[in-house]
């Protein structure tokens, strides 16, 4: 673990967060809102997330692309990250690709008003529901194995109405370094077709009259080394050019995935460059075309996390302190029912006092949650000034798979969620209360439980 710089620690928040006031007043403001004033209003654990920090994210992409990729281009937002109605209509309105994973996810865009065209659906083993679901809504469905293209052909075969474009997913045979659970694209992956399943699904289609539109692959997530992803192109690339000797086909769109890394705490920064990571895949796939004399096709990027990770901040209030065993706990209102990453995957986090962060540090805090789990620790020996009850932690690069993944454990309340811009602050996401836990649940009969004697 690092010292305290608080300073270098601000580095993880949103673009607009500002320390506002004098010593014993100074306190973490975000888009020109009052974080202490937020958690009173709203309670805590709170979710808040600044729009201008998802924008410049949405303008580093868009720009690194339009610099260095010279035909059509897009973006898809990675739904998965974290979707809620207020998030479909940012991304519909940036005219953002959505990507779907689920009939569940599909209904989100849907009611946000994510067009038609818009929609991208993916899943490794879509159900009945999300094939029709997808059928009805959605332009694109990236189709992820050969038992998935046989039903949806079937399920097809005869209709009248628009199809969705069909992209076929890759498995390139590559990892990219990160955690094992969010790696994707490596050879005994479940996710994607070999490349000889690729080449089969595609004279599948080419024989029902139904060409596929686009290849993809995505190797996985929260990754800082794009050497894989240039890799997984060159092959992407080859097969390609096998795919038009054969067939005479070449997809109209490619599509690398996402996974761009974010940093989390200190020890990552600097944060890794979207425009390093874009225009080197732009440059590859360009290139990469040129060399072969393949037609360039429309480059279609996927990010989630790097889109919305930092965005997000969760602001946590302090409930008690103790000390055990060379350890000093900071116990705090939420932890692994909003947050499961550090619990799944070791994920490293940091925080800062939302009130006098400048204060001096005290010995190394462990920062745990009420969870009824050991592994309810969200943060290990973070250095950080002493902190008292009834106090606001606040911990950034919260935005993206967190409430996405959120349980209620414990019978833990889904915390509500606040979007931020200019000064404005919107509820976007109520609390969960009690009445939520009960909403699905029908009592049994009295004459069930009579049986028993004991
Ligand atoms: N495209 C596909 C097909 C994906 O499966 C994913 C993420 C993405 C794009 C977006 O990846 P991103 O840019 O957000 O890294 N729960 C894990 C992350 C799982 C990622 C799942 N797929 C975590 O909390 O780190």
């Amino acid at each position: 673990m690092t010292g305290y710089d608080w300073r270098r620690r601000l580095a993880l928040f949103p673009d607009t967060t500002r320390l506002l006031g004098e010593d014993e007043e100074q306190q973490l403001v975000i888009a020109g809102c009052d974080l202490v004033e937020l958690a009173s209003e709203y309670g805590t654990p709170l979710y808040v997330y600044d729009q201008a920090t998802m924008d410049n994210a949405v303008r580093s992409y868009r720009q690194a692309l339009s610099a260095s990729y010279p035909e059509a281009w897009g973006i898809t937002y990675a739904a998965k990250a974290l979707l809620c109605l207020a998030v479909g209509q940012w991304a519909r309105q940036r005219d953002l690709f959505i990507d779907c994973s689920s009939a569940g996810e599909i209904s989100i865009a849907v009611a946000a008003g994510v067009g038609r065209e818009n929609l991208v659906v993916h899943g490794v083993n879509k159900s009945q529901a999300d094939l029709d679901a997808t059928l009805a809504h959605a332009g694109t469905i990236v189709v992820d194995n050969l038992f998935e293209l046989e039903r949806l052909l079937a399920l097809v075969d005869g209709r009248t109405e628009p199809l969705p474009d069909l992209w076929l997913r890759l498995r390139p045979g590559l990892a990219v370094a990160t955690h094992a659970y969010r790696q994707t694209g490596q050879e005994s992956s479940k996710f994607g077709m070999d490349a000889a399943e690729v080449a089969r699904a595609v004279g599948l289609c080419i024989e029902r009259g139904l060409p596929p539109t686009g290849l993809h692959f995505h190797l996985g997530s929260q990754f800082q080394d794009p050497s894989p992803v240039t890799s997984a192109l060159a092959v992407t690339l080859d097969l390609m050019v096998a795919l038009r000797a054969e067939y005479g086909w070449s997809p109209t769109v490619l599509c690398p995935g996402g996974g761009w890394g974010v940093a989390y705490c200190e020890e990552d920064l600097p944060q890794p460059s979207i425009d390093d990571y874009v225009t080197l895949v732009a440059r590859q796939v360009a290139q990469g075309c040129r060399q072969r004399q393949l037609p360039l096709p429309r480059l279609q990027l996927e990010p989630g996390r790097s889109l919305v990770a930092r965005p997000g901040v969760a602001l946590y209030r302090v409930g008690a302190m103790k000390h055990t065993s060379g350890r000093r706990w900071l116990l705090v209102d939420g932890g692994l029912a909003d947050n499961p990453r550090p619990a799944l995957y070791g994920s490293c986090y940091s925080a800062l006092p939302v009130w006098q962060p400048a204060r001096p540090p005290a010995e190394p805090q462990w920062i745990a949650g009420p969870y009824c789990e050991s592994g309810d620790v969200m943060i290990h020996g973070l250095s950080l000034p002493e902190m008292h009850p009834g106090e606001l932690l606040a911990v950034p690069v919260s935005g993206a798979y967190q409430l996405s993944m959120a349980s209620n454990y414990n019978g833990a309340r889904r915390p509500a969620v606040v979007w931020l811009r200019g000064g404005e602050a919107y509820p976007v996401q109520l609390r969960e209360h009690a009445e939520d836990l009960l909403r699905r649940d029908l009592p049994l009969p009295g004459s069930a439980l009579e049986t028993l004697a004991y």
